[in-house]
């Protein structure tokens, strides 16, 4: 099945379980006491290597009925690994169980694929350090992360200037068994679901928000209850049908289940700024996390949209769609401050330049915003594809394909495996 410019969206779909909330599942599943049970997990190469860490550090999970159950070991009792824990393409699968490991008195080597080898992991590691553990990356900044944990490890105040949800998550995570009050201040507004579930686990922990920062307390003074979670569709995922059928007018589509939470639908702000007719049917709240149901019925096309910098972060994985939105409005686009997309599992702001210019469309790289200059008209297309085996990249410009004359050639789309691995599937039923 190949996507052509007359396809359009339309149908009733299901976005597949949120990666961010299935990675912390099992994680902190894997640390309460008792029977957790946890239904439409991703089944995604990303989230099965943090399934398969958590057994290696002690956690018994198994799978029943399409139903993942966990027995959980408490906060301190990670069991000593006796092989390095692989998380290949994960950075969030890394980050966040390094944290966990920070704490606990084991030794560790965590490894990933080729592109996870050249993320930057400092911007956790330098936190970790300072409650006690003993932490060594490749020259100075990449995995292998070889760990030793500190079983006491010290209560700290942490300024995280970075605006990064797996920063953030590792610390709380390492913060699981620290004794004392652990503060956290984030310049910016980041996913918040590590937070979500800890509260509907029934630990003690506050959060508060001004105008300006936003602060979370943590003391590990009551356990972590076991709790039956059913995750909600991923955002980031839906993403990819949700702006297809808002570029391309006649299309309809119902989505259902999907995870609302605000520090996620960012890109359905932008949408709805861009002129998407998007409409929520139905809203829930379930384990203190936002779900809905929505409605898409476009007659009309997109208009250019200027994103600013504070607004980035709440819709980090989605610029690269966006940008095919923009594309195909008419007029000029800028999307500000996109450092952070720099250092995800490609350069995907040098991707998306590159990939845009091949197909046809003008953009340009001003420091780290893009400036997409977007028309009605179809593009040239037929572009030959980079994508350094970047998940997000290969979708975008699967779904470019949209406003393309001729199809453009991706050589080996299987890396959509790691957050998506009915992608194809889905296109086969929701394209017509
Ligand atoms: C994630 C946080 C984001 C995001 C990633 C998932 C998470 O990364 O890009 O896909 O689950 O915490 P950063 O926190 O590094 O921005």
């Amino acid at each position: 099945m190949t996507i052509k410019n007359n396809t359009l969206i339309k149908g009733t779909y299901f976005p597949p379980g949120d990666k961010s909330i299935s990675h912390r599942i099992l994680i902190l599943s894997s640390q309460a006491v008792g029977k957790s049970e946890i239904s439409n997990l991703l089944e995604g190469e990303d989230v099965l290597n943090t399934l398969k860490a958590m057994r290696i550090l002690g956690a018994n999970i198994s799978k029943k009925n399409k139903k993942y159950v966990v027995f959980g070991i408490p906060p301190g009792g990670l069991f000593q690994p006796n092989k390095p824990i692989d998380f290949g393409n994960s950075g969030t699968g890394i980050r966040l169980i390094c944290g966990l490991i920070a704490s606990n008195n084991i030794k560790a080597k965590l490894v990933g694929d080729g592109s996870l080898s050249k993320r930057p992991m400092k911007r956790v590691t330098v936190h970790l350090k300072k409650i006690g553990a003993l932490i060594n990356l490749k020259k100075d900044s990449y995995p292998p992360i070889k760990i030793q944990g500190d079983g006491e490890a010290l209560p700290l105040k942490y300024n995280i200037m970075i605006p990064s949800a797996q920063i953030k998550s590792a610390i709380m995570l390492s913060a699981l068994n620290t004794k004392g009050l652990i503060e956290i201040k984030e310049f910016k507004t980041t996913r918040d679901h590590t937070e979500n579930m800890l509260k509907a686990m029934g630990y003690n922990i506050k959060v508060k928000e001004d105008n300006k920062y936003r602060y979370i307390k943590m003391i590990n003074d009551k356990d972590l209850n076991s709790l039956n979670y059913n995750v909600p569709g991923d955002p980031s995922s839906a993403a990819f049908f949700i702006t297809a059928a808002c570029l391309k007018p006649g299309s309809k589509l119902i989505i259902k289940n999907m995870l609302f939470n605000k520090t996620r639908t960012g890109f359905i702000s932008t949408l709805k700024k861009m002129g998407a007719k998007i409409k929520i049917l139905k809203k829930k709240r379930v384990n203190f996390e936002l779900v809905a149901d929505l409605k898409i019925e476009q007659k009309k096309y997109l208009k250019p949209i200027i994103l600013e910098a504070k607004d980035i972060p709440l819709q980090v994985d989605e610029i690269p769609i966006l940008s095919i939105a923009a594309s195909f409005a008419e007029g000029k686009s800028i999307f500000k401050g996109l450092k952070e997309l720099t250092v995800k599992e490609s350069n995907r702001l040098l991707l998306i330049h590159q990939n845009l210019k091949k197909m046809g469309v003008n953009s340009e790289i001003k420091g780290f915003d893009l400036h997409i200059y977007g028309s009605n008209n179809l593009k040239k297309g037929g572009a030959n594809i980079v994508h350094h085996n970047d998940h997000r990249i290969v979708m975008s410009f699967y779904l470019a394909n949209l406003i393309c004359v001729k199809n453009n050639k991706i050589k080996d789309k299987s890396c959509v495996k790691t957050s998506y691995p009915s992608f194809f599937h889905h296109i086969l039923k929701y394209s017509h």
